[in-house]
């Protein structure tokens, strides 16, 4: 396994496998990479599944564990069942979808060989899923969720955003995650780094203070020191990588855009080497080079002055690489 050079063995990866959506989320981040969508039709800069293939295949000899897909939308893709069939048989595959597919196609997905699934739920009314994703798809999605835990794509995540828009309705979803099996609820701060709302933001420690108090246990999860809280039968996870230090310390992913680039961290679009029509020789020197250059984003590319500021590293204000 590649380790970078501030100790952190890589095991997961995460491709997006197109940057196409057929929701428009107020809060999306678009993989780190801004608002790059476009036409919705299928795109020729996206990676054919030979070629996640064979970056997949590259990564196995690095024993990478954990592949998670994601978009843009990645049941857009029409070859995503055939992608999952053809993952390297070590490495575990997992989806982040928003879901509206899931009723048509959740069994041929577990077929394929998916493991689990997450899906984008911020409300459970359908006039605040609207407002939050621009879509009227909101049955889809429930019904989504009912047939990925039919077909065994278990446990099903519920990713949340929590923001100013969704902080009231976590007591509820808290509740429906106890109520209903196979899903849990995954809280993700909301990230204003890449978005350009920085008052949408809301203090995540009040979320974790009002878990704390309701809950039987609190686990802390390796990968990013996520905090996990078991509540009356249902567990919630938060993810909140804001401004934390220690999350980044403990990040083991790797991530690739959906035209073939390496990514080594969701916050920065500076570090982006492409993979392009490479040979599995220069991908295998590509991903090296990727890892080598890895750095926790808050604590090292970005460090905190006197006043608590979060400001860039003068080590990294250097020319950006070139992105093609
Ligand atoms: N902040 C936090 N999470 C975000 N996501 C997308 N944009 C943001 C953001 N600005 C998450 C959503 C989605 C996943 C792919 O990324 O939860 O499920």
């Amino acid at each position: 396994m590649l380790v970078d050079g501030f100790g952190r063995e890589v095991s997961q990866v995460r491709i997006s496998l197109t940057d196409r959506c057929n929701f428009d989320c107020v809060y999306c981040h678009n993989e780190g990479l801004g608002d790059t969508r476009g036409p919705m039709d299928a795109q020729d800069h996206e990676m054919s599944a030979d070629d996640v293939i064979r970056f997949l295949e590259v990564a196995e000899e690095f024993d990478i564990e954990k592949v998670k897909f994601t978009g843009g939308e990645p049941m857009l893709r029409d070859d995503l069942e055939e992608i999952i069939r053809r993952t390297p048989a070590s490495i575990t595959p997992s989806l982040t979808t928003n879901g509206s597919f899931l009723p048509d196609r959740a069994n041929d997905l577990r077929e394929a060989g998916l493991e689990r699934v997450n899906v984008s739920q911020d409300a459970l009314q359908p006039e605040e899923f609207k407002e939050i994703t621009k879509s009227g798809a909101y049955n889809q999605v429930m019904d989504g969720v009912k047939a990925a835990v039919e077909a065994g794509l278990t446990p099903v995540k519920l990713n949340m955003v929590v923001f100013e828009r969704t902080a009231s309705y976590v007591p509820e979803m808290v509740d429906y995650v106890a109520e209903n099996d196979g899903l849990r609820l995954q809280l993700i701060e909301f990230m204003p780094e890449l978005v350009d709302e920085p008052e949408w933001a809301i203090d995540i420690e009040r979320v974790h203070d009002w878990l704390t108090d309701r809950a039987d246990r609190v686990e802390v999860r390796e990968m990013h020191h996520r905090r996990r809280y078991f509540v009356n039968g249902g567990m919630v996870e938060i993810v909140d990588p804001v401004e934390n230090g220690d999350f980044c310390a403990n990040c083991h992913r790797v991530r690739v855009t959906h035209d073939g680039k390496l990514k080594g961290c969701l916050n920065r679009t500076d570090d982006l080497r492409s993979m392009g029509e490479m040979t599995k020789a220069e991908i295998r020197e590509t991903f090296r080079e990727t890892v080598a250059n890895r750095v926790p984003y808050y604590g090292e590319y970005k460090v905190q002055t006197a006043d608590g500021e979060w400001e860039r590293n003068e080590k990294y204000v250097e020319a950006p690489l070139a992105s093609d």
